[in-house]
């Protein structure tokens, strides 16, 4: 009996230290990733406009389309945006405001413009989670007009707390499975280019990428799973004629305003429709037709 409770104890011991080695790993590997500094770059501060138009431009920006209120809270003072637990983590979306605790306090436009299109902090930190991947598409003079409306953001005193990554998380990470850090994958060729506001699908394709369709639905829009997100999150739907096909344009309205489907079904939360909901007739049309006019693909396949 004795040798047996021996044996078992070893087993235990040593399934243990190997455990803790592999966790020793996970977190050594991506830490090393986590804090590499990113190069400078060129700086780029397009001009912030103080016109009460372009302040209104920016809140709807900041509120419906890039919809940065979902994840930094609707007074912009912070707030945790995912909480999964220790093993996949907790992101927060810190104070962006001009108050007290906030990380952003001091930013140069420059500044603001590597944060928010390279997800990138003034000290060369990648930024988790935020999505610059659909930033990078904003123009110059939209992101004047997020600018000019942040500066008159009321200030909020409110201390942020770090976005905290648990192993589970880590792994996929590391296994390439966990797009965490976009400014690692953002293409030096994607930029940003002015598209005349119209109701047109060359709009709305601008919209769907600053607006994150394409950052959910994927870039071809055929949907599928959205890497790293918690379980629970269902898949996000494919987009192209292949899916919403049979979809009027009336049906792709309501949904969006509404969040329930033509067939009755209420669309998960995750789907951003709650802010997507205000976008003008005029934008939500500009998507329609894009998406009308893009390729059919297949469920997941791009
Ligand atoms: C999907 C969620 C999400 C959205 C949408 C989002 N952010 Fe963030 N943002 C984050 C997270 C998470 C962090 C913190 C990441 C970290 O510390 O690694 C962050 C960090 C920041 C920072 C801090 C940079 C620093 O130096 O620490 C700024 C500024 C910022 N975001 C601005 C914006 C603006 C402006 C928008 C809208 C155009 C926006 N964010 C939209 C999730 C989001
Ligand atoms: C944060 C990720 C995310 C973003 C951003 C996002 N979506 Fe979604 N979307 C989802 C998920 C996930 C679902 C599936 C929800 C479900 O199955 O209940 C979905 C479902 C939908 C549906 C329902 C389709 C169907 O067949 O049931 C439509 C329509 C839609 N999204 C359009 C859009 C448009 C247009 C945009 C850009 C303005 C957008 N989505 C941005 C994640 C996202």
């Amino acid at each position: 009996m004795v040798w047996l409770v021996k044996r078992i104890a070893f087993g235990v011991g040593g399934l243990a230290v190997l455990i803790l080695l592999l966790l020793a790993g996970v977190y050594g590997f991506s830490s090393r990733r986590f804090e590499r500094s990113f190069p400078a770059g060129r700086p780029e501060s397009p001009p912030v406009p103080t016109d009460p138009a372009a302040i209104e431009r920016g809140r709807h920006l900041a509120q419906v389309i890039a919809k940065c209120g979902d994840c930094h809270g609707q007074d912009l003072g912070g707030r945790v945006f995912i909480d999964a637990g220790p093993m996949i983590g907790r992101v927060y979306g810190p104070n962006i405001t001009k108050g007290k605790g906030s990380v952003a306090e001091s930013f140069s436009v420059a500044d603001w413009e590597r944060v928010i299109r390279h997800g990138i902090t003034p000290e060369g930190r990648a930024l988790k989670i935020m999505p610059s991947e659909d930033f990078i598409h904003m123009s110059d003079s939209d992101l004047g007009a997020l600018l000019a409306y942040l500066r008159t953001v009321p200030p909020v005193d409110r201390g942020s707390e770090p976005t905290v990554v648990g192993p589970l998380s880590r792994a996929l990470y590391l296994a390439g499975k966990f797009p965490l850090l976009p400014a690692e994958r953002l293409s030096p060729s994607a930029g940003h280019t002015e598209v005349p506001v119209g109701v047109t699908k060359e709009y709305g394709e601008y919209l769907a990428n600053v607006g994150g369709c394409t950052g959910c639905h994927g870039p071809g829009l055929s949907g599928g799973r959205i890497p790293g997100t918690p379980p629970g999150v269902p898949p996000a739907q494919n987009l192209t004629p292949a899916g919403i096909g049979t979809w009027t344009e009336a049906d792709f309205f309501r949904t969006l305003r509404t969040g329930v489907r033509p067939d009755g079904s209420h669309i998960n939360a995750f789907m951003p429709w709650m802010s997507a909901r205000n976008m003008t007739d005029d934008e939500t049309r500009a998507i329609w037709f894009y998406l009308r006019s893009v390729p059919p693909r297949a469920a997941g396949t791009m």
